[in-house]
């Protein structure tokens, strides 16, 4: 642990984790807990739970858990530092400098690489005004994509020159190191030295909802490829958890998102007013990206390119949106490639009144299906009827398959009472396929199987739900704590990962006489916080939680340890004797 324990205990004490949570779930009250819809998996009841009294959540649906350091790791991308620091500035409180806390070991972090991205998009921004440097990239951007200076300034567009180490220079007289540059990927490099990687092309500032420069996107100024080069993950940004112009749309989205492809379209948008439009950054629409939206607004209108590319992304985005709650309509642009082109065709008025009659997915889906068939044909009508009741039948809300079908039967000329038939029977089918594929997976977890934070789980079930329970009542109460330190040792404990996690608690409590997540984080990754925390998530929810019922789980645990032992020989045993034999 390199940050005192004191400064955790104070860190975490000035952030309740209800209120550092509740600033991205809405949670409501449960009793002594709090619910809400779990931000880490999509989902429309809510499983995720979090509980003042130990400062942990947990997700009984995935199985995300820990505490408000843990919440900001996962919800922000952050490494443990990083995490401390965000609540640490939430509260006021400073932490020691970053090279003094690592001595000797040079990470670059999160927010140098944030103020180098400012740097250089200051300096591609001087480049692209600059009358000698700049002249290709304005002649680009404004005579050939028509944009203005004022919407070059709004979005903070920038040029590279055709220069190899001008960036690094600049960056370098400001102070910053090869390896900064590199990690912020702005340079790569090879034999010969470090060079930049944006070389005459326009630059495409992201910058995240608080202000930052996270990454850029960078355009050749002609045909040649790679058309874009995005940044890739740094400390500072992921591409999945970002979307572009999201800092502007997020005071523009009440009533809905306009979801583009491209940053031209994106651009091409707010300047003629639609300043609710954002886009992903060049990979489709990630489930992360799914949960932003449905944190930001109620619906989104999906406004992809018209080739068959951006159709089938669409239909991608459109499941995804769909899962985390939001009213999706689908774009349809006829006789434009992309929104950008559409505006500078039919103007501004003419793409407001169509993303006014965009079509619910349904529509769209009718569309395409009575587009392949011809319903005049009787057997080519039973196959479009039979597509239709499968769309019909993906829907959630009981009233919108009962306005379906009600559609349909009116189109097709088939009795609704049919083809309601026929949807409930696809409606069954699927409860039943799905039920089957959850016991499976549930038989799977219990018997340990394919369980990577504890892959010995398997081989001793029960030793290692008692050892479970133990850690659990341990992190829920000091006094157990004080009790299972005193009697037991980490050679009471049979599987790999449990006599790890006691390890680590053995240690904390001897250094600092206490638990606390926070103390033992370095140990592990996210995946085996979240099982710690779900030890004890899972014994808060038991109310027989008492000092006899922790001493019967030490007893037993001391008996299936030797059982296991006992095999362990048998088998030792066994082996001799085969081999003997041979
Ligand atoms: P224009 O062709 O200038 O109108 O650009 P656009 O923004 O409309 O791009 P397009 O529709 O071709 O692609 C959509 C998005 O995909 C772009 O904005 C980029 O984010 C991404 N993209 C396109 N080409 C590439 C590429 O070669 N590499 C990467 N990494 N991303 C790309
Ligand atoms: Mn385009």
């Amino acid at each position: 642990m390199i940050i005192s324990p004191e400064i955790i205990d104070d860190i975490k004490f000035k952030n309740p984790i209800e209120d550092v949570i509740s600033s991205y779930v809405n949670l409501k009250r449960a009793g002594s807990n709090y619910n809400g819809l779990c931000p880490f998996h999509s989902e429309k009841t809510p499983s995720f739970t979090v509980f003042p009294s130990t400062q942990s959540f947990y997700c009984f649906g995935c199985g995300a858990g820990g505490d408000a350091i843990t919440f900001v790791m996962r919800t922000e991308n952050l490494d443990y530092l990083s995490a401390l620091r965000v609540l640490a500035s939430r509260c006021g409180v400073t932490l020691p400098e970053e090279t003094e806390r690592v001595p000797g070991k040079k990470e670059v972090g999160r927010q140098r690489v944030l103020e180098m991205n400012k740097e250089a998009a200051k300096f591609f921004h001087n480049c692209l005004l600059d009358e000698k440097l700049g002249a290709d990239g304005r002649k680009y951007l404004m005579e050939e994509r028509k944009l203005s200076m004022a919407v070059i300034n709004h979005f903070g567009l920038g040029f590279a020159p055709n220069h190899f180490f001008m960036l690094h220079d600049h960056l370098k007289s400001l102070g910053y190191s090869d390896e900064e540059m590199t990690v912020g990927f702005l340079c790569g490099k090879n034999d010969r030295g470090v060079y930049d990687y944006y070389r005459n092309r326009v630059i495409f500032p992201i910058i995240d909802t608080t202000g930052n420069v996270v990454a850029f996107g960078g355009r050749v100024l002609d045909d040649s490829k790679p058309k874009y080069l995005n940044t890739s993950d740094t400390p500072a940004f992921k591409k999945s958890k970002n979307l572009f112009a999201l800092n502007f749309a997020k005071n523009h989205c009440e009533n809905q998102l306009i979801l583009c492809e491209g940053y031209m379209d994106v651009i091409a948008l707010h300047a003629s007013g639609f300043e609710n439009a954002v886009a992903t950054l060049g990979t489709a629409i990630t489930s992360e990206q799914a949960r932003i939206f449905s944190r930001y607004t109620k619906k989104v209108v999906i406004s992809y390119d018209s080739d068959e590319a951006g159709q089938r992304a669409a239909d991608k985005a459109f499941k995804l949106l769909q899962e985390v709650g939001v009213d999706v309509r689908i774009l349809k642009i006829n006789n434009a490639k992309d929104p950008d082109e559409y505006i500078k065709k039919f103007g501004a008025q003419s793409f407001k009144s169509i993303i006014d009659d965009s079509k619910s997915k349904f529509e769209f889906e009718c569309d395409k299906i009575f587009a392949k068939y011809n319903i005049l044909n009787t057997d080519e009508k039973i196959k479009a009827s039979h597509e239709l009741s499968l769309a019909i039948a993906s829907y959630p809300s009981e009233i919108e398959r009962e306005i379906y079908c009600q559609k349909i039967s009116g189109i097709l000329d088939v009795p609704k009472e049919s083809i309601r038939k026929d949807v409930n029977a696809i409606l069954m089918r699927r409860t039943r396929d799905a039920k089957n594929k959850e016991e499976t997976e549930l038989f799977r977890k219990s018997s340990g199987i394919g369980d990577r934070v504890n892959p010995s789980s398997a081989e001793f079930l029960k030793a290692n739900k008692i050892e479970e329970a133990i850690l659990g009542l341990i992190q829920l109460y000091p006094s157990h704590l004080k009790i299972v330190m005193e009697k037991m040792t980490v050679d009471n404990f049979v599987t790999l990962f449990c006599k790890k996690v006691f390890e680590k608690i053995k240690e904390c409590y001897d250094s600092v006489g206490k638990f606390d997540i926070a103390f033992i984080q370095d140990a592990f990754n996210v995946d085996e916080i979240s099982r710690i925390t779900k030890m004890m998530a899972e014994r808060q929810r038991l109310k027989t939680n008492g000092e006899d019922v922790l001493n019967d789980l030490i007893s037993s645990l001391s008996k299936e340890k030797n059982e296991a032992e006992d095999s362990d020989s048998f088998d030792s045993i066994l082996s001799a004797i085969n081999k003997k034999k041979k």
